[in-house]
């Protein structure tokens, strides 16, 4: 719960500009700071193509980091299940810190489920205030091809209902409406996915 003197705070501003940043960061001068946001049912993809484009991403000297839904849920956001106000406050916090990396100059890859629209747009505008691109990327796998998979066995359990509020069984995913890209993982491979990504990327001249 936010304090009372938080009123009295602003945010104070850095004495490093973004074309400062992108000058001492990575083999390849420039600043790219931007957030790609990977938004998907439980098993669509999601981690594997973020870390498979932050792979490629530093093997070329780009600065690249990958915040996975999974691993801010066993730190940052430990406290928080599976609600909706639960889910609308880790896309919050994943957001707050995805911009932070993106204005540190680092191509930033967030993939978690995120399946509220409202959720998505604000932490669109909460990058576009801070004059930061963010680029929403649907990995549009569907609910039978993610439920065939079922790599860690959660739609098993939610079917048995042992997990309660399960995305796509009993908790809502709304599609996004106009994302910046759309992924077919469940019938693209993965190198076919990053390679529109990288293609996207070039395209918007964040990478050579
Ligand atoms: S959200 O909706 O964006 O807040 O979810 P996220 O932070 O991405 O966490 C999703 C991962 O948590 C596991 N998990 C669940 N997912 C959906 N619904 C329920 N109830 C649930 N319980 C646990 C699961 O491993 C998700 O990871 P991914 O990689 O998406 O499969
Ligand atoms: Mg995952």
């Amino acid at each position: 719960m936010a304090s009372n003197c938080q009123r009295f705070l602003s945010p104070e501003a850095s004495r490093v500009t973004r074309e400062k940043r992108g000058q001492v960061l990575g083999h390849r001068s420039g600043f790219r700071g931007c957030t790609i946001w990977l938004t998907g049912l439980s098993g669509a993809g999601k981690t594997t193509l973020s870390y498979t484009l932050e792979a490629y991403l530093c093997n070329k000297g780009i600065p690249a980091f990958s915040l996975d839904g999974d691993n801010i849920r066993t730190g940052l956001a430990k406290d928080l299940a599976f609600s909706e106000a639960d889910r609308t406050e880790n896309i919050r916090r994943i957001g707050e810190v995805a911009k932070l990396f993106a204005d540190a100059g680092i191509v930033t890859i967030a993939s978690a489920i995120s399946p509220y629209q409202a959720d998505r747009l604000t932490v669109r505008q909460l990058h576009q205030r801070s004059g930061l691109n963010f680029f929403e990327c649907y990995v549009s796998t569907s609910l039978e091809v993610c439920e065939k998979r079922d790599t860690k066995g959660l739609y098993k359990k939610a079917r048995e209902g042992v997990i309660k509020d399960f995305t796509g069984i009993d908790s809502p995913y709304e599609i996004p409406i106009n994302p910046d890209i759309v992924l077919k993982a469940g019938e693209w491979s993965v190198q076919q996915c990053v390679d529109i990504i990288i293609n996207f990327l070039e395209a918007k001249n964040i990478i050579p």
